[in-house]
């Protein structure tokens, strides 16, 4: 086994992360492709099924985040992520060909439940791949992936619609949008062949042989891989846990750090302030064209500050992030609801700069720090046996979270738009992004009382501390490794 060859741990690495440029593709793509669907299939605007379009990927999301867990507990993550990508090339080419708003919406779902499932794997995988100082930066390559994915969408949308590079017509552009996320699915089967199982998931099996070659491509220290294997042994030898242990004393303090750190990056407003963000602009009092252009280059900013996160994540202090990221956003939101409403933004007046800037700051805010740290954390601080189940619940928890901000926007929206007013939308915006700014703050508090630092921290050590705090406190689910 010891002789096999060694894969770059970069290439592993990529496509360990490439499901997140499908989870970006898929979810950023809907935007630009509505404007024509619409019109093909006869579906009215605001109706039903006008909105459920768009739902679509976010419930399959939930429900493939929910199934996930204890199956890659059983299976392995290697196995699921080849099966996610299967569904994903399925679900794009369905949603491509998408002859009527059935074939369409099924084909939506089966993303959504592809996108669900590599929310929920991907960030176990990375985080049981890579030594404990590198798990950071690792982990971070899947929110790069994911704007990476965000960015492609919002090229194709500009490239295949009617006045695009291509000049495709309306009822052809908005196919090739959809069903070109075909391709990183293929490439992330092969790809994916090639992936190495986790090695911690390989000992839970008893393929100590197997887990020790797989290390041995991490870290070229064979006493620290020793060492390593050891201490993998230990936890794994405790039985595999259900839900009983999740939600028992001692997984409960990572418990509630994943919901709560799963519901914050939605309620701070991410995924509204990246789909509202022309409209903003309109608002600002710049030109549609402007707007359109910006999109593209605020998805380029996204990826940017998010290389720069990988650098930075196993340099600062996961709280630290977390805390200087949520002051960071709710000032912005802040800042941008005094431009609108006091500076009275428009027209390229002081205000409308304000707001420009102030998105801008709010998205590299977020990208450097919560659209990241939130995944890295959930993936690595479950203990082992029940890792791929508490993944599971934080992202059905995240993604239940996303559906529920993203319904509710235009209805609040409308509740918040003064009836008479200049530039009325912009004002309910504005409004809106207040309770988002104010909930920033809420999170500060959150993170202080009910985070784990997990920098530097091998997930063995993690899972000691925790199974020691609850038998300090006398519980017996703390459950002792038989050594
Ligand atoms: C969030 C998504 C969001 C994406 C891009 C992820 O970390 O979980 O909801 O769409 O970042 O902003």
């Amino acid at each position: 086994m010891a002789n096999k060859k060694h894969m770059s741990t970069n290439f592993i690495y990529f496509f360990g992360a490439l499901g997140g440029l499908l989870f970006g593709y898929d979810t950023g793509v809907i935007s630009g492709a509505m404007l024509f669907i619409g019109k093909e299939l006869g579906i009215k605007a605001g109706s039903f099924e006008d909105g459920f379009i768009t739902a679509s990927v976010l419930l399959g999301a939930i429900l493939g985040a929910a199934i996930i867990g204890p199956m890659s507990d059983k299976f392995g993550r290697k196995k699921l992520l080849l099966t996610a990508s299967i569904i994903f090339f399925i679900g794009a080419l369905g949603s491509g060909i998408g002859i009527n708003y059935e074939v369409l919406v099924t084909s939506r779902v089966l993303l959504g439940v592809a996108v669900g499932a590599a929310s929920a794997l991907i960030p176990t995988y990375l985080a049981e791949l890579a030594p404990a100082e590198k798990r950071g930066g690792v982990g971070t390559l899947f929110q790069l992936m994911i704007m990476t994915g965000i960015f492609l969408a919002y090229v194709s949308n500009e490239w295949l619609s009617p006045h695009g590079l291509f000049g495709l017509g309306e009822n052809v552009g908005w196919h090739w949008m959809l069903g070109l996320a075909a391709i990183p699915a293929a490439i992330l089967f092969f790809g994916g062949l090639t992936l190495p199982e986790s090695p911690r998931f390989l000992v839970k099996k008893g393929k100590i042989d197997e887990a020790h070659h797989v290390l041995t491509q991490f870290n070229s220290d064979e006493k620290l891989v020793d060492e390593e294997l050891h201490d993998i042994k230990l936890q794994a030898s405790i039985p595999s846990g259900g839900f009983k242990e999740l939600f028992g004393v001692m997984a409960r303090p990572v418990l509630i750090m994943a919901m709560g750190l799963a519901i914050f990056q939605q309620v701070m407003g991410c995924n509204t302030v990246l789909y509202y963000a022309p409209k903003i602009f309109i608002s600002a009092g710049f030109s549609e064209h402007f707007a359109l252009q910006s999109h593209i280059i605020i998805g380029i900013f996204n990826v940017l500050v998010t290389v720069v996160a990988v650098k930075i994540m196993d340099k600062i202090d996961r709280k630290k992030m977390l805390t200087y990221g949520a002051i960071g956003m709710g000032v912005s939101l802040l800042l941008m609801s005094t431009a609108m409403l006091v500076l009275k933004a428009g027209n390229g007046n002081l205000g409308s700069w304000v707001c420009v800037i102030a998105l801008t700051l709010y998205i590299a805010f977020f990208s450097a720090t919560w659209g990241p740290v939130m995944w890295v954390m959930i993936g690595e601080a479950f203990p082992l046996n029940i890792r791929g189940l508490g993944n599971s619940f934080g992202a059905v928890v995240n993604w239940t979270a996303n559906f529920a901000v993203s319904q509710s926007f235009p209805m609040l929206l409308v509740a918040f738009t003064p009836h008479h007013a200049v530039n009325a939308e912009g004002q309910g915006i504005a409004k809106l992004f207040i309770i988002y700014g104010v909930l920033c703050f809420v999170a500060i508090w959150f993170i202080a009382k009910f985070t784990i630092e997990t920098r530097n921290r091998t997930l063995e050590s993690l899972e000691a501390d925790l199974r020691s705090k609850a038998h300090a406190k006398g519980h017996s689910e703390a459950g002792e490794p038989a050594v």
